[in-house]
């Protein structure tokens, strides 16, 4: 089969990760006879600096026309200066909404060779960790009504909505049931219903589609104890589901008990097989261009996208199994590097996990 992939390599450490993620997505092909299609679009500062706009309409055009896109990162420091609507992160949040891709999946697994990466201690993850953050990604207080005003005595205000509808919730959560269910069947909602009415709907709106799922388990959390649980147990986590700005910190969190930031896959879908797959990191401008970067979120998002958007569930377990691999013979980015370890940098990694998939 051939599919066409709509490639956004993006700004600072993206272009690097997304080059290791298109040889272990050749790779694939070669091995397993698939035909991918790459179609570069700009997205972000390299879109500002040569189109002045972080989002050229061609770069939507070429996505969907596109199997699935895959993004590396946007934004840096070169372009800090500009105003809110003209700076690279409208990218990201105007293509997720563009696209229409309101559930975005952010899978947090503790490697077993990276228990020691892991901040946490040994005792607290010995269950090990296998967490789903399900974030909706196209709602919320990153999309309601925002704006600064006057405001007397107190001089300017700034406000930014935080607004769901039913069916924005509902559609999200039907994922993360879905998910749910072919997993270990629990879902936690987190929201902030002591406080918010927003988040009052939200958990009614839940609890109502739960009786379509008799095999899923639902809870609901607040967000400052899901918070705090998710350090102190996390293990007690299976899918976690919640709002665009909630999912937005939770992730992070869950991700660095993963070991690193830079093994986080995530995938952001629309209703059908299209999705957007992209590292959880950001650009890190820092160390662009150094081939420090860890590829492997960008790795184990190409896996998803194999699985998710073109159904080859045994060609992603290919990599993700390469990955494991790479990681039990002790090879290390800088992110992940301990004493006793062997470190690699970005190309070199990319290559050792290319070289297992057979
Ligand atoms: C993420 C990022 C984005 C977000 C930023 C870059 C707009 O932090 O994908 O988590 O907040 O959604
Ligand atoms: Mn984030």
């Amino acid at each position: 089969m051939k599919y066409t992939i709509a490639v956004a390599r993006g700004d600072g450490v993206g272009p690097e990760v997304i080059s290791q993620a298109i040889r272990i997505l050749d790779r694939v092909s070669g091995v397993y006879g698939h035909k991918f299609e790459y179609r570069s679009v700009l997205a972000g500062g390299a879109a500002i600096d040569e189109t002045e706009e972080a989002l050229p309409k061609e770069t939507i055009d070429i996505c969907r026309g596109s199997d699935a896109v895959l993004l590396g990162a946007v934004g840096g420091g070169k372009w800090d200066a500009l105003p809110r609507e003209q700076r690279p992160e409208t990218a990201l949040l105007r293509l997720r909404k563009e696209l229409g891709l309101f559930a975005n999946i952010r899978p947090a697994v503790l490697f077993e060779a990276l228990a020691d990466a892991c901040p946490l201690k040994a005792g607290i993850i010995s269950g090990g960790v296998d967490i789903v953050v399900v974030r909706e990604l196209t709602g919320g207080i990153y999309f309601g009504e925002k704006g600064v005003k006057e405001s007397g005595d107190m001089g300017l205000a700034a406000y930014d909505v935080e607004i769901y509808a039913e069916e924005e919730v509902r559609r999200v959560a039907r994922t993360a049931f879905s998910l749910a269910r072919e997993r270990a069947g629990k879902i936690t909602s987190v929201d902030k219903a002591n406080v918010l009415e927003s988040s009052r709907l939200w958990r009614r709106t839940v609890s109502a589609l739960a009786a379509g799922y008799p095999g899923v388990t639902l809870e609901h959390m607040y967000v400052d104890n899901a918070a705090m649980q998710l350090v102190r147990d996390p293990g007690q986590f299976d899918v976690i589901l919640t709002g665009n700005m909630f999912g937005d910190i939770l992730s992070d969190e869950a991700g660095v008990i993963s070991g690193s930031i830079g093994m986080l896959p995530s995938a952001s879908f629309a209703a059908g097989n299209f999705g957007l797959y992209e590292p959880v990191h950001g650009s890190a401008p820092d160390i662009a261009g150094k081939d420090r970067v860890n590829p492997v979120a960008a790795i184990l998002s190409a896996a998803m996208m194999l699985r998710y958007s073109f159904g080859l569930s045994g060609e992603a377990e290919a990599v993700e199994q390469a990955v494991k691999s790479v990681l039990d013979e002790d090879y290390r980015t800088p992110d992940i590097y301990s004493e006793g370890k062997k470190a690699v940098g970005t190309k070199e990694i990319g290559a050792l996990i290319a070289e297992r998939i057979l």
